[in-house]
């Protein structure tokens, strides 16, 4: 078992993430969802770079489940956090499941 329950990665310092959606408001939220929800020990959420899925952004990760989101929508959020980071349910309309493993970027990707 690590230091937190869940552990949230968001691309925020990539190339593309970044162009694709408000990818710090992203961070922002989840954080104070947090906060207000009293996870303060049990969450972190981490800007992070590069996913290697340029393209598909804004992109976040949620561990332990290694669940993946893509082209993330501030109007997701709350039921990304409610749901899943808060309730261990993925919300499965939104998960990124792209068939292919490994590097996966858009050839339009910066
Ligand atoms: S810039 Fe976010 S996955 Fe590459």
């Amino acid at each position: 078992m690590g230091q937190y329950e869940k552990h949230v990665f968001v691309c925020t310092s990539g190339e593309d993430c970044p162009t694709r959606g408000d990818v710090e408001a992203i961070v922002k939220y989840l954080r104070g969802e947090g906060v207000k929800a009293g996870m303060k020990e049990s969450l972190r959420v981490n800007k992070a770079g590069c996913f290697s899925q340029c393209g598909h952004g804004p992109m976040l990760v949620v561990y332990p489940e290694n669940v993946w989101y893509a082209g993330v929508k501030e109007s997701d959020l709350p039921e990304i956090f409610e749901s899943h980071i808060k309730n261990g349910k993925p919300v499965q309309r939104l998960v990124y499941d792209p068939g292919v493993k490994g590097a996966n970027k858009t050839p339009d990707a910066h």
